[in-house]
C-alpha cells in the first residue's frame, strides 16, 4: 500500500450509519430513521447543502467524548488500511457547540485519541479547527478566542461548510488572528464556488493550501499562479461526484489537473457519506480514469510534500 498523507478529511464526515446507530442507543436519541436502509436511502445528494443537511443532522448523536474518540478511533482504524500514514484531521467545533455540546467534549474527544495515533495506528496526526462559512465572523472570532484561552492542541484553522454566497473575505479577521496566533490556514475553495474565491483565500486569508480547488480549471492565469507557486489543492474525486461537483468520475478534472502540473492530492473529505476512503478514491481514478502508478506514486507524493508534518516525519514517508 503506498504510503499517502489525508489532508482533506472532517472528522464528523467518518461517521458511518452503523456508528450512528450505536451512538443513537448509546445516548437514548431517537433518529429520524427506523433502520440503516433508512438512513442510507438518504445518501443521494444533489449538491453540497443536500449533503450539509444531513451531516449536520446526524451529529446529534455525538455527545460525549468517548463518542468522538470512537469516531475518531474507527476513522484511523479504516485510514490505516488505506495507506493513510500521516492525516490532518478538521473539525467543525461550531456544529456542535450549536447543539450544547461544550468545546471541551469535542475537542478532547478528538485530541485524546490523535494524542496517541502515531504509536496506536502508525500515522501521525494534527488536528484543525474549521469554521463555518454560513455563520457570522464574530461566531468564528468567539469560538477561536476560547480554543485559544483553553491552549485546544490545533495546528490550524479551516474554513468548510455552504461556500457559494459565503466568500473567503468575510474571514479576513479571523485568519489574521489566526496567523498571528502562530496558526496554519487553509480554506475551501473552489469546490462549488468561483474560481475568484481561491484567490480570494490566497490573497485576503493568506491560506497555504486551498481544499477542493477544482473550478481553478475554469481561469488558466490562476491555474499558472498555482503551479508558479506549488500552491497545493486537495482534491476529493468521490466527494466531487457525489455532490455533483462534476458530471461523473470519467468528467472528474484530476488528469488534467496533474498534466497542467498543479500540486494535486487525492482525499476523502466525508468518507461515509461519499462511498469510500482514500484507498476507495485511488481505486476509482485507476479503474475509471485510467490514472497510472507513475500518477498515483506522485499524487501519494504531493500528499505528503503538501501536509504540516514534521521534515523529519515527511522524509520518513517519501
Ligand atoms: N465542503 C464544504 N463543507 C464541508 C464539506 C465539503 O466538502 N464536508 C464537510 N463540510
Ligand atoms: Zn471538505
Amino acid at each position: 500500500m503506498l504510503p499517502v498523507a489525508e489532508l482533506h478529511l472532517h472528522i464528523e464526515g467518518t461517521l458511518e450509519p452503523e456508528l450512528i446507530f450505536a451512538l443513537a442507543e448509546r445516548n437514548g436519541i431517537s433518529l429520524p430513521y427506523a433502520d440503516l436502509d433508512e438512513l442510507r436511502a438518504r445518501y443521494e445528494f444533489t449538491d453540497l447543502q443536500s449533503f450539509l443537511d444531513l451531516y449536520y443532522a446526524n451529529m446529534a448523536v455525538l455527545q460525549t467524548e468517548q463518542d468522538f474518540a470512537d469516531m475518531t478511533r474507527a476513522y484511523l482504524a479504516r485510514a490505516a488500511l488505506a495507506g493513510v500514514r500521516h492525516a490532518e484531521i478538521m473539525l467543525d467545533p461550531q456544529a456542535h457547540l450549536s447543539r450544547g455540546v461544550p468545546l471541551v467534549t469535542c475537542v478532547n474527544g478528538v485530541a485524546s485519541v490523535l494524542a496517541t495515533s502515531e504509536g496506536d495506528y502508525g500515522i501521525s496526526t494534527l488536528l484543525i479547527a474549521a469554521f463555518l462559512r454560513d455563520q457570522s465572523e464574530e461566531s468564528a472570532l468567539a469560538v477561536l478566542e476560547e480554543l485559544l484561552a483553553m491552549q485546544a492542541p490545533i495546528a490550524g484553522i479551516g474554513l468548510d461548510s455552504a461556500e457559494v454566497g459565503n466568500p473567503p473575505a468575510k474571514f479576513e479577521r479571523l485568519f489574521a488572528r489566526a496567523g498571528d496566533a502562530g496558526l496554519r490556514r487553509i480554506a475551501h475553495a473552489g469546490e462549488e464556488g468561483p474560481p475568484s474565491y481561491i484567490i480570494e483565500a490566497l490573497d485576503v486569508l493568506g491560506v497555504e493550501r486551498i481544499d477542493h480547488g477544482i473550478r481553478c480549471m475554469e481561469d488558466p492565469e490562476l491555474v499558472e499562479r498555482l503551479v508558479e507557486e506549488l500552491t497545493p489543492l486537495t482534491v476529493c474525486p468521490l466527494s466531487n461526484v457525489r455532490l455533483r461537483a462534476v458530471d461523473d468520475m470519467a468528467g472528474h478534472p484530476l488528469p488534467a489537473m496533474l498534466a497542467v502540473g498543479l500540486n494535486v492530492s487525492v482525499n476523502s473529505d466525508d468518507p461515509a457519506y461519499f462511498g469510500g476512503y482514500v484507498d476507495d478514491n485511488f481505486a476509482q481514478l485507476a479503474s475509471v480514469l485510467g490514472l497510472s502508478e507513475f500518477d498515483c506514486v506522485r499524487l501519494a507524493a504531493n500528499s505528503i510534500r503538501s501536509s504540516f508534518a514534521s521534515e523529519e516525519r515527511k522524509t520518513e514517508l517519501l
